[in-house]
């Protein structure tokens, strides 16, 4: 069967590589030339563990082109998986798909299945089967929504077992043609109307929102009440009907999609007369949870301006080297605004950030360097480099030990007794705030 991508991020290109491995022939086109040069030179533009080596052991069936009418020419199935952004009333911007759908129609030697992969409103699929099969009479279009479930940094593993492959078909030849698409996955299907494959996924990504934000609530309770929130996430993950993943308390959710899904959500919702409660307290519960280091870091220091803030992790969770909505975004624009020297530490996201910020934050090799004479420690992202360190280091090389840890990277056994303070997201403080205040104190005088 021949199959083209379009759009070749982080949806795009682990489909095309997946397809490619159970036989397929896929050709992935991008709009973004540079972006196919590199895949075409296999430098992979994103980081994701896996792809290269899929990517250069599927040489023979994958190819990557910059020209679009070559690459839809002969496609007897597109998938579309360009980006679904945010527009500014928190609405979804849909301008890339109706493009790109665009571009295949008007190239397509003849009846082609068009795949929307990217998460758009539900609708969508019935409005672009309307628009283009009312134009078209010599061409017949099958439009699908196939939403995609997929995590950053184990994304090829997700799609190759899938828990689901959601098909959205408004005909049975559409569900025949996407069966054949799928066989070599021997994965369980939910074949549905469009409308309701457009929700799944909208549904799906705004409870595991939720549920973060759920546990992030419980946590700053927990910071009140001398509670341990790992503990109680425990004792309710035992629980079948409530399961133990998405309830790791923290700094919030981030990433390409759960921020964007929820607001594009709740927009439809309000759009349609309908309030989604639930949805707007999870947004408002992520904003807030974003920047509570900061609101932690207050209570030693009135003001960031002359400190040195070491920061570890800048990318949305580890695995992945994507930056679009992290935290580090929301919490490292305070810092140098408020005056603070700051200096982090990425094992993958430096490249990315230096992108966005070219000179104004020092970017360390090793987490060593980072901790070098800093007076805070925000640890953003729980990279195992972090996960794994000795904590020792904390105070061997801070001025100031004080940590903030956004991830709860670290059990409190093991940084009791270590000599540095030691701040998480639901947990009691450790170390012996008094002490090091004066030491604060002490150095400020002699600075
Ligand atoms: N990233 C994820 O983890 C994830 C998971 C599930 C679903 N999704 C959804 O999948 C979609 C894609 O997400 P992503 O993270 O891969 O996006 P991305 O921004 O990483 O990649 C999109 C790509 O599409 C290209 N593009 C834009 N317009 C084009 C056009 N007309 N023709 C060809 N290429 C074009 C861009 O150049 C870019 O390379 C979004 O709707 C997202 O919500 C993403």
């Amino acid at each position: 069967m021949k199959i083209t991508i379009t759009g070749t991020g982080y949806v795009g290109i682990v489909t095309g590589v997946c397809l490619a491995e159970i036989g397929h022939t896929v050709t992935c086109y991008d709009i973004d030339k540079t972006r196919i040069k590199k895949l075409q030179d296999r430098i992979m533009p994103i980081f994701e563990p896996g792809l290269e080596e899929m990517v250069i052991n599927n040489s023979e069936r994958l190819s990557f082109i910059s020209d679009y009418k070559e690459a839809y020419r002969d496609s007897e199935v597109v998938f579309i998986c360009v980006g679904t952004p945010e527009k500014k009333d928190g609405s979804a911007n849909l301008k890339y798909v109706y493009d790109a759908v665009q571009q295949v129609v008007e190239c397509v030697k003849s009846d082609c299945t068009i795949v929307i992969k990217s998460t758009v409103p539900v609708g969508t699929g019935d409005n672009l089967d309307r628009v283009i099969n009312q134009k078209n009479d010599t061409k017949r279009f099958e439009i699908v929504n196939n939403p995609e479930f997929l995590s950053q940094g184990t994304a090829i593993n997700d799609t190759m077992n899938a828990s689901r492959i959601v098909l959205g078909v408004n005909s049975a030849k559409a569900e025949r043609i996407l069966r054949n698409v799928y066989d070599g996955f021997r994965q369980k299907y939910v074949v549905t109307d469009r409308r309701s494959a457009e929700m799944i996924k909208y549904a799906s990504n705004d409870f595991l929102a939720l549920k973060i934000s759920y546990i992030n609530e419980i946590a700053n309770l927990c910071d009140f009440i001398g509670a341990n929130v790992e503990d109680v996430a425990l004792g309710m993950g035992y629980d079948p009907r409530i399961g133990n993943r998405f309830l790791k308390a923290g700094i919030g959710y981030g990433g390409s999609c759960f921020p964007k899904d929820t607001k594009a959500l709740h927009w439809l919702a309000n759009f349609n007369d309908c309030e989604l409660k639930t949805i707007k307290a999870a947004i408002d519960v992520n904003e807030n949870q974003k920047i509570k280091l900061i609101k932690k870091a207050r209570k030693y220091y009135d003001s960031f301006r002359g400190l040195t803030v070491a920061i570890l992790g800048l990318t949305f969770k580890p695995g992945t080297d994507d930056l679009r909505e992290a935290p580090s975004l929301q919490n490292i624009p305070i810092l140098l605004e408020d005056g603070a020297r700051v200096k982090v530490f990425d094992p993958i996201g430096m490249d990315n950030f230096k992108k966005i910020y070219p000179s104004e934050i020092e970017y360390c090799n090793c987490i060593e360097e980072t901790l070098e004479d800093a007076d805070i420690c925000f640890i953003l992202t729980e990279w195992p480099e972090i996960v794994t360190m000795d904590v020792s280091k904390f105070p061997f090389y801070m001025r100031n030990p004080i940590v903030l840890d956004g991830r709860n990277c670290f059990s409190l056994e093991a940084v009791e007794g270590k000599n540095f303070i030691y701040e998480s997201i639901g947990r009691r403080v450790v170390g012996q705030s008094t002490q090091i205040k004066e030491s604060i104190l002490k150095s400020e005088k002699a600075g």
